[in-house]
């Protein structure tokens, strides 16, 4: 049977640095406020102008494309994750194809907000599994800059910008995506959310003027049915897979507090040694911050270890996907 196997990661975190400290400057704030209830120290944050998701896009993309060696050209799909496109169409996926140079590509862009790289993971996944596609890019990304307002602090500390990218091909072996359980409760969307810029509150001088264009969320509400969604959907899976604690070299959680992936792991029963975690370092970065960790992590990964990646966010979506790393890194 066909598996749909992880064979090349790129990444790209924007150079400026938006740390506590200078958030401090900004909004009523402090740094032991931001590291003891979210674990962030510094977040990065796309500047210039004209530049937008794509940008980080393509340089994950190009990354990745040269450390696998291979041409755009023979890219058959790509499909990004992310609710901050470049425009509202045409696709980001559209715009990367064209800069890229993928030119038998097709794809499109998928919304589930923090879980958008893991619904595009399992999608993507199940385009290798028939046998139609061999090679597919699946990116994850966010330039939530662009969509945060800066005068309220108890959203503007915790989101940052980055976007990361996985190369998916075809593979024989007992490696890649093994299973996924994904979620939605659609009824999250009174507790977070971005109110106006759509069709039911289109943008006029009225919405902007009602800073309706920024996340909206009430962080509590969002906190409790994160913790438990997460933890929650992690263990369904390792037990629906008769998987113990011993058999998960690690858990790959996405990044929006540091309470919740502690809570994840211990419901988990492993250790901190086992689970991926850059927040400190890029806050969260909504879609990106999945592949972004694989990034990071990429030289501590072995052929056959088991990876189970969680997230949860906006919508409300939420799930886990098991997958066995395919290969060593040089
Ligand atoms: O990734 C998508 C899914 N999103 C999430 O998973 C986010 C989930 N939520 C959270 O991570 C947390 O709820 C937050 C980090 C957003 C907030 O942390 P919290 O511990 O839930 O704080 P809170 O909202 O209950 O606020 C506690 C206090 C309040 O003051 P009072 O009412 O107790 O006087 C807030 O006004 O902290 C105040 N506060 C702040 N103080 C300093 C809120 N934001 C800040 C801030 N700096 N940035």
């Amino acid at each position: 049977m066909i598996k749909a196997a992880i064979t090349a990661v790129g990444g790209c975190v924007p150079d400026y640095v938006l740390t506590n400290e200078i958030l401090s400057t900004m909004v009523d704030t402090n740094d032991e406020w931001i590291t003891s209830r979210t674990g962030i120290k510094e977040r990065r944050i796309l500047k210039g102008e004209g530049k937008g998701l794509s940008d980080m896009c393509i340089a994950a993309s190009e990354e990745l494309l040269k450390k696998r060696g291979i041409k755009a050209e023979e890219l058959d799909m790509v499909i990004i994750g992310t609710i901050t496109g470049d425009y509202t169409f045409p696709s980001t996926s559209n715009v990367v194809c064209d800069k890229l140079g993928a030119k038998n590509a097709w794809g499109f862009d998928l919304s589930a907000a923090c879980s958008g790289f893991i619904y595009a993971l399992a999608t993507g996944a199940q385009f290798i599994e028939t046998g139609r596609y061999k090679k597919i890019l699946v990116i994850g990304g966010d330039k939530m800059s662009s969509i945060i307002d800066y005068k309220d602090r108890a959203t503007c500390i915790i989101f940052g910008d980055g976007a990361g990218a996985v190369l998916l091909e075809p593979t024989n072996e007992d490696l890649g995506v093994k299973d996924f359980i994904l979620k939605a409760d659609g009824a999250g969307r009174n507790y977070l959310c971005m109110h106006a810029g759509g069709s039911v509150l289109p943008p006029s001088h009225e919405t902007v003027d009602a800073r309706k264009h920024y996340v909206y969320q009430e962080g509590q509400a969002v906190f409790k049915f994160a913790v438990k969604g997460m933890a929650d959907v992690s263990a369904e899976i390792i037990e629906k897979n008769k998987l113990k604690a011993s058999d998960i070299a690690w858990l790959v959680p996405h990044q929006a507090n540091k309470r919740i992936v502690d809570a994840t792991a211990d419901r988990m029963g492993l250790g901190p040694e086992k689970v991926m975690m850059n927040i400190e370092r890029y806050g969260n970065t909504t879609a990106g911050t999945i592949p972004l960790l694989l990034w990071d992590y990429e030289k501590q990964l072995k052929k056959g270890d088991n990876l189970i990646i969680s997230a949860f966010g906006g919508g409300f979506t939420w799930g886990s996907i098991w997958l066995k790393w395919a290969y060593d890194t040089k």
